[in-house]
């Protein structure tokens, strides 16, 4: 391991402002994947990190050491050219769904390795799990094998794949460590460095229902991500899109396959279109490919790579969809325009019916979660219905309704339309 150092030293050199050197972070990594660092004392110094930060320099050696922890993936003999794609979270955002069969039927490999939900932004697994017989454990052949024939998987990292994020993310989550741009970003980077795509397209959400709220913050977050990416020479473009609003008419598992499939089928909300084939052009353009993707969503081709994704991960794309239980309108006490819907709300309320989970491992409901009838800037009519909530236990509806109080308003007047798509960098 070469030198070792004493992690009360670290912690309190972060603590008091000093930079960490290359040795000393390499050390601190690999201590903590192999258990010679405590969590206590990990903890510890994430807190220092969310105060102090970690310059550039320290930032590379961070993410290099944690993808050292663990294997590198090779998609060197695939017969296409590969590109990922990575979104920060949101409520409602089911873009990977269509946007990876859509980059495929263009001819690309997408490898979206991808993960559960935690909180009140659903992830994009527990959402494909509610398709009958759907698994997203695959192995490495199995997973070669698909992206060569079809072109796109979506499906879990395996466990050697950056296990010092693994071990790191969950402490963060549970120490209140989490909002630190660095650890975001060195986060994320390793495991897609580690992934070992070419390039790669950042989706980094700003506003209520993102991890970052403060557009400043997003911005700084896809600049530290982009240039972890190039140093590493993966070709990484970020956008910075909005998540004051939800994405979309639906948050849920089930709810959001089914809005992926009407996009599929060419009559997707126009929102989720649009960002998914802005992300779709720059991945393709990435890949080197010269391809329409809005013409693989008209011809049907990329509804033909969902079909086959699916199926090749063992789901029936013509299987019918969980049905919740329960469910409960709510309606618009008056005539006007929403001028408001809150992303947070919206997110929480699904989460409280089932839709997401409060502690890693637990089980999330298929069917739950929120549809609005209705979109910001939207005009509404007194009695029309806003919000269909679904719960397989009705219990939850009372704490989902307290969640949505206050995260709408219907007023006169809903002002200018506010741009989806607010930056690109490069
Ligand atoms: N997603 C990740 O993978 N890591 C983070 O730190 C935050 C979001």
């Amino acid at each position: 391991m070469g030198s070792t150092f004493d992690m009360v030293d670290l912690i309190r050199a972060k603590r008091d402002g000093r930079r960490l050197g290359d040795a000393e972070i390499d050390w601190l990594i690999r201590a903590y994947t192999d258990g010679a660092v405590g969590d206590d004392q990990m903890a510890a110094l994430a807190m220092a990190i969310v105060f102090r930060g970690l310059d550039a320099g320290e930032l590379s050696t961070w993410t290099a050491a944690m993808i050292d922890t663990g294997e590198r993936m090779d998609f060197s003999a695939l017969r296409r050219p590969v590109v990922d794609k990575h979104s920060t979270g949101g409520v409602g955002d089911m873009i990977t769904l269509p946007l990876a069969p859509i980059v495929a039927a263009c001819g690309a490999a997408v490898p979206q390795l991808s993960g559960r939900g935690l909180g009140h932004t659903g992830g994009t697994l527990d959402k494909l799990e509610a398709i009958p017989g759907w698994r997203a454990d695959l192995a490495p052949a199995e997973m070669l094998h698909l992206l060569d024939e079809v072109g796109a998987v979506i499906c879990s990292p395996g466990p050697g794949l950056a296990p010092a994020d693994r071990k790191l993310y969950a402490l963060r989550d549970v120490t209140g460590t989490v909002e630190s741009i660095p650890l975001i970003a060195s986060s994320i980077m390793s495991k897609k460095i580690a992934e070992g795509t070419p390039a790669l397209v950042l989706d980094v959400k700003t506003g209520s229902g993102a991890f970052m709220r403060e557009r400043e913050r997003a911005v700084e977050l896809a600049r530290t991500m982009v240039g972890l990416g190039r140093s590493a020479g993966v070709a990484t473009v970020a956008y910075v899109s909005a998540m004051e609003a939800p994405l979309g008419r639906a948050a849920g598992n089930a709810i959001e396959v089914e809005q992926a499939v009407e996009v599929l089928n060419g009559r997707g909300p126009a929102d989720v279109v649009e960002l998914t084939l802005t992300l779709a052009r720059e991945m393709l353009h990435l890949a080197g490919i010269e391809a329409d993707p809005a013409e693989a969503l008209r011809s049907g081709r990329a509804l033909e790579v969902w079909r086959a994704m699916i199926r090749g991960q063992g789901g029936d794309p013509d299987a019918p969809l969980p049905r919740a239980r329960h469910q409960q309108v709510i309606a618009a006490p008056r005539s006007g325009v929403l001028t408001r819907l809150d992303a947070y709300a919206v997110g929480v309320a699904a989460w409280r019916l089932g839709a997401g989970r409060a502690r890693q491992g637990d089980p999330v409901q298929a069917a739950a979660g929120v549809r609005w009838h209705a979109g910001a800037g939207e005009e509404v009519a007194a009695g029309q219905p806003l919000f269909t909530l679904l719960t397989d236990t009705p219990e939850r509806f009372a704490r989902a309704e307290q969640a949505l109080a206050g995260g709408w308003e219907i007023g006169e007047d809903a002002g200018p339309p506010q741009p989806l798509v607010l930056e690109r960098i490069d």
